[in-house]
């Protein structure tokens, strides 16, 4: 997709996209589109009953008076409550329809288009991002698709007064790159991205100045790392845990690591999970995903910081040399576990990538993803991710960065009790709880991995990684959650 800004005169070809409050005076794009079409547009949006609600769109085919083939109005709201994610929303919302309506190029005309709360610049480039991120396809699989159901949408133009936009959008670009590596990577069948294709994909990054280190299962089995290696056993593929490490800060600037749970595919192992909906598991690598795609972003867009990314690499299958329930593992933090459900998997993977990750690069403060437990889905449906941690200011910090960038999370309760709810009879701990609780349980089983004075929070993506149905920037599918999260997380607490 082309994307590109304008400060010229409007084109006299595609479709004309024109913002319209739901509140005070239209813009001058409207009323000099309005004057030339001989009032077209004010007696089409009567007529349809088009307000301006957020999120209303009308279609006007061939205005009189107007080479353009239509003009889409889109409904922007009202102006007090319109911000970066109504801009981006916005300009997702109308590509969407631009796509349905097979355009080959689009223009959004925001003359005398503005909000208070936003910028003219800003304004323009979350539109831009917005209307990219939901031209997202996964289609590298059809090979039968005819040219009549394939996108024609190639352009997509920005048309404002503002000369900033396209260096705004700059970084926008490199994070909407980042969150379409996620996307793709959620989006990929298990029997290509296995572990260690997925390690492959991740040496891609070499390319953007992060230096990638992938260790497989002989350097894991020295470093002691047996609750991550259980899991794999049961799998032809070898497991493999990479480090992506960007170091674009300062020498003496502490590191911020991100951990994601990678299992390529979760069958459940001999624990075995039933066949219906068993295919999801094809994105329970969802927060490996979202770390290396917030990694390509973060380097994509030369940040001055320094941030290493780990992710640990499974597939857990049952086969005759898969754990079984009731196995005791050792990880590599000493701690001994006892696995009374080898579906509960995600955790064991986590605790040693966890461990190996602060012992490795003593970081400040670590934040993990995963798509660790269903009970999740329970409590926050898809509109929230789960965040577990006990500090207060690392709490704050990622819920600022949520909302700033629509990645939403919901602070979920980890307490003792669910500690004391994770007690083996055999072991120094088991990796589930009793009945409840699922996802505080799963937490404080990862926060048995986390040193003392490191600042943690544990983020389970379960329901988020996956996009059941359209949402305004956001085709149905992998939604890349995360990436813009940590990115933006990075740059509020860890930019000069
Ligand atoms: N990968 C699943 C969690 C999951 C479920 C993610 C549905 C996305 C959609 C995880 O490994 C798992 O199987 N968790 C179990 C834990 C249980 C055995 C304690 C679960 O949630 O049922
Ligand atoms: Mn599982
Ligand atoms: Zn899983």
């Amino acid at each position: 997709m082309q994307i590109s800004f304008s400060t010229a005169a409007l084109p006299k070809s595609g479709v004309l996209i024109v913002p319209v409050f739901e509140d005070g005076k239209k813009s001058k794009a409207f009323d000099d589109l309005d004057k030339a079409a001989e009032g077209a547009l004010t007696r089409a949006a009567k007529a349809a009953e088009f307000e301006g609600k957020k999120g209303k769109l009308l279609d006007i085919v061939t205005p009189a008076g107007l080479t353009n083939g239509r003009v889409l109005l889109a409904g922007a709201g009202k102006s007090k409550d319109f911000g970066a994610l109504e801009a981006e929303a916005l300009g997702g919302q109308a590509i969407g329809r631009a796509l349905a309506m097979r355009e080959k190029s689009a223009t959004f005309s925001l003359a005398g288009f503005s909000a208070k709360k936003i910028d003219a610049g800003e304004l323009a480039a979350r539109i831009a991002h917005g209307a990219r991120m939901k031209t997202y396809r996964f289609d590298k699989y059809r090979t039968k698709e005819e040219k009549k159901d394939k996108p024609t949408l190639a352009k997509i133009t920005v048309n404002s007064s503002s000369a900033k936009a396209k260096t705004i959008y700059a970084a926008y670009e490199k994070i909407g790159d980042g969150v379409f590596l996620t996307r793709d990577l959620v989006s990929e069948p298990a029997n290509v991205l296995h572990p260690e294709s997925f390690a492959e994909r991740c040496k891609a990054l070499t390319e953007l100045g992060v230096k990638v280190k992938v260790l497989g299962e002989k350097e894991m089995e020295k470093l002691g790392m047996g609750s991550l290696l259980g899991v794999g056993r049961g799998s032809v593929r070898e497991s493999k845990l990479v480090a992506m490490e960007w170091m674009g800060g300062k020498k003496s600037d502490p590191a911020v690591a991100f951990v994601g749970k990678g299992v390529t595919f979760d069958t459940g192992g001999i624990s075995l999970k039933p066949a219906k909906g068993m295919e999801d598991m094809k994105w329970d690598m969802g927060g490996a995903g979202a770390v290396t795609g917030a990694m390509a972003a973060i380097a994509g867009r030369k940040a001055k910081a320094n941030v290493i990314g780990v992710i640990g690499l499974v597939e857990n299958m049952p086969d005759g040399k898969a754990q079984r329930p009731g196995d005791v593992v050792t990880s590599m933090s000493g701690q001994t576990i006892e696995v009374l459900n080898t579906d509960a998997e995600g955790r064991l993977v986590l605790a040693d990538a966890l461990w190996w990750t602060q012992e490795t690069y003593k970081p400040a403060a670590v934040i993990d993803l995963a798509t660790l437990t269903g009970a999740i889905i329970v409590s926050l449906a898809h509109e929230f991710g789960g965040m577990f941690t006990k500090d207060d200011k690392l709490s704050k910090q990622l819920n600022a960065a949520a909302e700033a960038t629509g990645d939403l999370l919901w602070r979920m309760p980890l307490t003792k009790t669910h500690d004391e709810m994770i007690k083996s009879d055999i072991a120094d701990m088991q990796n589930i709880g009793g009945s409840g609780g699922g996802s505080s349980t799963a937490a404080a089983f990862l926060g048995r991995f986390i040193k003392e004075g490191v600042a943690w929070a544990h983020l389970d993506i379960a329901g988020m990684a996956w996009n059941p149905k359209d949402k305004p920037t956001i085709p149905k599918g992998g939604s890349g959650f995360g990436v813009r999260l940590l990115d933006e997380y990075v740059r509020e607490n860890y930019e000069a």
